[in-house]
Parts: C-alpha cells; sequence; structure tokens
C-alpha cells in the first residue's frame, strides 16, 4: 500500500505534517537551514548532534545549538553522549529550549565521538544504549527518538538486535542509516535492513540514506514499511530536492531562484551565527548551491575569497540581477525577524 508523501504521520503525540524529514547534519543543520527545509515541504526537522558533556558544562557554543525560531515547529535536537545521567540532564535542556522531541545519536561514525565510547559504537553497547534511552526517556515529557547505523563493522546486523530493546526502553521512533561505521558514506544504504527492522518494531521508522528523488522517496515507503524517509546530503544548497520529493516543485530551479535562496540563506545565517562566524561556515554552501552545473567553477572561488558578506552579496547579485525581484518576494513572505525567536530562553542559563 503506498503512502501519501503529503500525508500527515506522529512521533507519540507529535504530529508531523509530511514524510519527509530533514536530516541532522553537523556544520550544516543550523536555523536557516531546517526553516528552509521545512519552507520547501520538510515535515520534521532536526539539529545537529549536540554534545551533552558541552551542554552539562555550560560551553557556549554547545549552548548556542539550543537556540529555537518560534516558527520551528515540530523540531527534534539530537544530543549525543555516553552517560545516561550527564545525556538526561542534556535532554532536560533541550525540553526546557522548546524541542519538541529529544534525538540520541547513535549512528555517528567519526573517531573524535565513537573513542568517547558515544555514537555509533553504543550499537554494540546494548546495555549502557538502553541505560541512556532509558535515563532520557525518564527525563524529560516529550518524545524520545534514536537514529542508528547498522552497526559498526561492515555488514553488520547490530541495529536489528538493539533496535527493538530500544524501543522497550521508551524509544518512541527510530531511524536507521544503513549503512556501517566503517563505511562513513562509501557504497549504498542497504534498506532491506529497514525493511526488517519496520517488522521488528511497533514504533515509527524513518529510512536515512541515499533519498534523492521522489521517486526513490516513494519506493522506500512502500518496499519497507518506514513511516517517512530523512533527506541528508541531496538537501545541501539544494532545497529544491526537499520541494521536488514532496510534489511542490520540479527539481531543478532557475539561476535567479539559486541566487535568491542563496541570499536568504546567507542574510539569516548571519543574523544566526553572527557576520565572524558565519563568513566560515558559509563557504561550503557557496559550492553547494552553485554547483551542480548551475553556475561556472571559478564563480564560487571568487565568492570564498571575497573579504565581507556585503561583497558576497552583490557579487551575487551581479551574477543574476533578476535574483532581486525574487529575493524581495521570498522576504516578503517570509516571518518578520519578531516572530524568529534567537535568543536562548532565559532556563538554560540557570534563571534571571
Ligand atoms: C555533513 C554531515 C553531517 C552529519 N551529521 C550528523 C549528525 O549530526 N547526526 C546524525 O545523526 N547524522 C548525521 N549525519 C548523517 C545524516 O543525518 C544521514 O543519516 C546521512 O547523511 C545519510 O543520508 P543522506 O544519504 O540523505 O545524506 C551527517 C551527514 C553529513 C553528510
Amino acid at each position: 500500500m503506498s503512502v501519501d508523501i503529503q500525508s500527515p504521520w506522529s512521533i507519540g503525540p507529535v504530529e508531523i505534517p509530511t514524510r519527509i524529514v530533514l536530516a541532522p547534519m553537523a556544520g550544516v543543520s543550523v536555523q536557516a537551514f531546517r526553516r528552509q527545509g521545512r519552507r520547501f515541504g520538510a515535515g520534521l526537522v532536526c539539529s545537529e548532534m549536540v554534545s551533552c558533556a558541552g551542554l552539562s558544562h555550560g560551553d557556549e557554543r554547545t549552548l548556542g545549538y539550543l537556540r529555537i525560531g518560534r516558527d520551528e515547529t515540530p523540531l527534534a535536537v539530537q544530543i549525543f553522549g555516553s552517560e545516561p545521567c550527564v545525556m538526561a540532564e542534556a535532554a532536560r535542556m533541550v525540553e526546557d529550549a522548546g524541542a519538541d522531541m529529544v534525538d540520541i545519536n547513535f549512528g555517528c561514525p567519526v573517531r573524535k565521538v565513537t573513542k568517547t565510547g558515544a555514537g555509533a559504537t553504543l550499537l554494540e553497547d546494548p546495555g549502557r544504549a538502553c541505560a541512556i534511552v532509558e535515563a532520557v526517556a525518564a527525563a524529560v515529557s516529550v518524545p524520545v527518538t534514536v537514529k542508528m547505523r547498522r552497526g559498526l563493522a561492515d555488514a553488520s546486523r547490530a541495529a536489528l538486535e538493539v533496535g527493538p530493546r530500544l524501543v522497550t526502553a521508551g524509544a518512541a521512533s527510530l531511524t536507521l542509516h544503513p549503512r556501517s561505521a566503517k563505511q562513513m558514506y562509501t557504497g549504498t544504504a542497504d534498506h532491506s535492513l529497514t525493511r526488517e527492522l519496520v517488522r521488528l518494531v511497533d514504533v515509527p521508522v524513518v529510512a536515512s540514506g541515499d533519498v534523492t528523488s521522489r521517486e526513490r522517496a516513494e519506493e522506500l515507503l512502500e518496499e519497507t514499511g518506514c513511516a517517512a524517509v530523512m533527506v541528508g546530503r541531496a538537501a545541501q544548497g539544494n532545497p529544491w530536492a526537499i520541494g521536488e520529493i514532496s510534489g511542490r516543485r520540479e527539481a531543478e530551479p532557475t539561476r535567479e531562484e539559486v541566487i535568491a535562496e542563496l541570499i536568504l540563506f546567507v542574510r539569516a545565517t548571519v543574523r544566526e551565527l553572527g557576520e565572524q562566524r558565519a563568513t566560515g561556515f558559509l563557504k561550503k554552501f557557496y559550492g553547494w548551491y552553485l554547483g551542480r552545473g548551475r553556475f561556472p567553477k571559478p564563480f564560487k572561488q571568487e565568492l570564498v575569497q571575497l573579504g565581507t558578506i556585503r561583497e558576497v552579496e552583490d557579487r551575487l547579485l551581479a551574477a543574476a540581477p533578476g535574483a532581486a525581484d525574487v529575493l524581495a518576494h521570498l522576504e516578503g513572505e517570509l516571518p518578520g525577524e519578531d516572530d524568529v525567536l534567537l535568543d536562548l530562553p532565559i532556563s538554560i542559563y540557570g534563571g534571571g
């Protein structure tokens, strides 16, 4: 039976308007990215993974990941760590910050994370993984979800063994990216495991990995029985992929649309991170937006060398003058800055 991508579903009491989830991506999933993904049809968006130790120590940059816009709902904030009590404390901060869900990362393959016993390592330490989910679920009243890889080694089936136990421990939904940690991003995601996981648990399963088109999304929904698909790399500098998957529009934007969306993204990111941090952060996005055969390669090189955001904007507009009108139209449709909460909730600082 085929599922309509535009139909709602729920995780616990949280209703999600479409079957598209925007993937959590470290160094990518800022508010500007999440808000754009939602505008193009994502039903659920997620923060990048946030260190529970960083939250617990009150690290200012880590706390910054808990900035949640007033219009950002439903939103999951993802945390990672290996100590159940520290994860529980972090989850309470996430709930206080206004997230609709707490997502737990059992998938990160990066050594800096796995060597601390967090991320994908926990797939091979089911006792600790369950203790973390139990502690987090007991600490918050919002749904707790888990995102996993298939396991550490190639061909591992660890996710199928630990998945049902995580549900018993309190997970209200599971997302599976069926590559091993060792694979990183090589090879392909083996969604036959997603189908197996769906059969083993009675909570919604989200399929992550290599979803790049509506055709693939529909195939996965049908073949695996997953409740939703997650889109990651395909949406980097390319919200039109989300638009195409959601069925709202064609995959390829005009040059003017590309430049207008990029400038909108640049402005929102500068508001969010400040110009200095945004300048470095944005560099990878220039290639993502302007690549895919949309603009000649040297154009990106030119932008990366410019000293100020103002110069970047001027250069972008010079490349597609008609973009100014598209940008004005887009800005006219967006909520005013006052409707977007960028400050941290006071409770996070421990009071007035
Ligand atoms: C740059 C980058 C950063 C990522 N950061 C996270 C993260 O913070 N948390 C997480 O659970 N997954 C993270 N992922 C994995 C994605 O959420 C997703 O599962 C994976 O990219 C496969 O989906 P895709 O083929 O649609 O990209 C990251 C992936 C990329 C490419």
